[in-house]
């Protein structure tokens, strides 16, 4: 259970059978999304509608160059939060447009001149971490200053693996994709640095799977043991 003074995080993702994000490094998983299934797009729609908030790490930002607002469904987009420790986001970023309100978290290291701009252009910036963004400082700060108390992330790998690393996810839904790309280095579902033993392993319970259309859904709440 997550503490009270943190969100409930979701992570969910659509996923290949080799268990991949992308089609290979550097290119955007829009490519793959286009193979959901429309029943499983309004999922997705559907599960941002009810969160607070939605994070994705920056990286995915620069390369899929997302909207992360509610468009398929009624209801209204979450708040957008963006870890990035040099406050590295495009200016013409799609994320920092009007369409729902944006975080930017960065560390004491991002350059004073790029939050300024971020600021000036009514963007929020929330300053966690002396050298990288100080992922369990920021979910505390959504909780209190923001009241985020249901929070989901869509990727990528390396933000992902953080998350995980310290005990911050408390479910995971994965869209299933009917598709194998391959590829040693094409991003999966956790990158980040690999465990040492299987003590280490973060342990899964299937709580549900389900057809969503064409696809095979699954949810998974972590067990993080004692
Ligand atoms: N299939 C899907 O559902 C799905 C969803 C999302 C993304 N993707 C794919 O994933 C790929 C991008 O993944 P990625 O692993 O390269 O990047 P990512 O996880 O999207 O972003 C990682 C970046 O976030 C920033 N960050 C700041 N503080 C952090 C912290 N404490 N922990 C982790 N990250 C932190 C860093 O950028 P700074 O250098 O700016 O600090 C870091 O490089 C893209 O190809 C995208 O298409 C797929």
């Amino acid at each position: 259970m997550p503490d009270n003074d943190r969100p409930h995080v979701l992570m969910m993702s659509e996923i290949t059978v080799d268990g991949k994000l992308t089609l290979k490094r550097g290119a955007s998983s829009k490519i793959l999304m286009k193979y959901m299934a429309p029943e499983t797009e309004i999922l997705l729609h559907q599960t941002r509608a009810v969160c607070d908030a939605i994070m994705v790490g920056a990286n995915t930002i620069r390369i899929d160059n997302s909207f992360l607002t509610v468009r398929l469904v009624e209801g209204k987009s979450p708040l957008r939060v963006i870890p990035t420790s040099q406050a590295d986001i495009p200016p013409d970023a799609n994320v920092l447009g009007p369409d729902a309100r944006t975080v930017v978290a960065a560390s004491e290291a991002a350059p004073a001149e790029r939050v300024a701009r971020l600021r000036a252009a009514g963007v929020d910036v929330v300053i966690a971490g002396a050298d990288e963004v100080d992922l369990p400082e920021l979910m505390r700060v959504l909780a209190r200053d923001y009241g985020v108390r249901r929070m989901m992330i869509e990727g990528g790998p390396t933000l992902n693996w953080s998350m995980l690393n310290h005990r911050l996810v408390d479910e995971i839904r994965l869209i299933h994709l009917p598709f194998i790309v391959g590829g040693a280095d094409t991003p999966s579902l956790v990158g980040g640095m690999h465990i040492e033993t299987e003590e280490e392993m973060f342990r899964l319970s299937l709580k549900r799977h389900y057809m969503c259309g064409s696809n095979l859904v699954t949810e998974w709440d972590v067990l993080y043991g004692a």
